[in-house]
Parts: C-alpha cells; structure tokens; sequence
C-alpha cells in the first residue's frame, strides 16, 4: 500500500474511480456521455489544489453540477453511493494522511451538494 503523493497517483485513482462509477447502478448514467480524457485533468486539478495547494484548479465545480442535475436529477442515494465508490477506490490503492484528507474532503463537500440539489442530508 502506497501513500497518495502526486498528481500522478490521483489519475490512477480517478482512473479506477471512473471505471467502476461507469458500471454502477445509480452513477453509471450520470457518466455516460462524458468525455473522461477532458475531464480527468480538470478533476486532477481540483484534488490536488485541495489536498497538495497546487493551485491549479480555475474550474466551476458548482456551476458543473447544476448543469449536471439539470439534465438529470441527483438525489440523496447518488451522492451517497459516489462516497462509498470513492472511499473504496481509495482504500484499494492508497493509505497514510493525504488519502484520509481525501476521503474526508470528499464526503465533506458530497454532504454539501447533496443538500443543496435534494434538500435532504445524506448518510
Ligand atoms: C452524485 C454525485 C456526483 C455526480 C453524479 C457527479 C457527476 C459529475 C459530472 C457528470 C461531471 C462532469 C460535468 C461536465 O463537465 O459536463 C462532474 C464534474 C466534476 N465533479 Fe462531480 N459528481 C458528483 C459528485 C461530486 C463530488 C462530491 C465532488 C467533489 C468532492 C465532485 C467533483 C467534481 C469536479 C471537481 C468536477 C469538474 C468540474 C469542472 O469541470 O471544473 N463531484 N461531476
């Protein structure tokens, strides 16, 4: 088990993430038609300006979502279930601080557009 460093090790991760929200009964269809090449190195960005201060992120997350929910509505079980698909991926590749960060940040910020887009708080 390795600890989580780099960009590097966050495209692993978000590689492996992706593949198993791809066949997931509640996410899959949220993934479908996205282009994953051009998103991965927005969601690298994001993860290591949060966890390493990169400072490389200059996206809309939010701005993200309402489209995203727009087109198809995300409720309180998606975000739970995207929690539990990345806490899982985690554990399989990595430990130490930087992955617990991750995990925590992760459900942190779930837990924040979970209520925002469902009014509901998940588990
Ligand atoms: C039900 C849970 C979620 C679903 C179904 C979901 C789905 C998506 C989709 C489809 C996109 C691509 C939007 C596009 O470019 O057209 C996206 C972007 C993104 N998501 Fe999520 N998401 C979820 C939760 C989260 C959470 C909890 C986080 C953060 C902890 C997150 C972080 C991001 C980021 C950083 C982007 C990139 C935004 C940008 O392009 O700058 N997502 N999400």
């Amino acid at each position: 088990m390795k600890e989580l460093t780099s960009a590097d090790d966050l495209l692993l991760l978000f590689r492996a993430f992706y593949a198993r929200a791809g066949k997931d009964e509640f996410l899959s269809p949220f993934f479908a038609t996205l282009n994953l090449e051009t998103h991965l190195p927005h969601i690298i960005s994001f993860w290591e300006s949060l966890l390493f201060g990169a400072g490389t992120y200059s996206g809309d997350m939010m701005g993200a979502h309402i489209r995203v929910h727009e087109s198809r509505a995300m409720q309180t079980r998606d975000f739970e279930q995207w929690v539990k698909l990345l806490h899982q991926t985690t554990d399989d590749f990595f430990e130490g601080e930087k992955a617990t960060e991750l995990k925590n940040r992760a459900q942190q910020i779930a837990q924040l557009l979970s209520l925002k887009f469902t009014g509901k708080i998940m588990n």
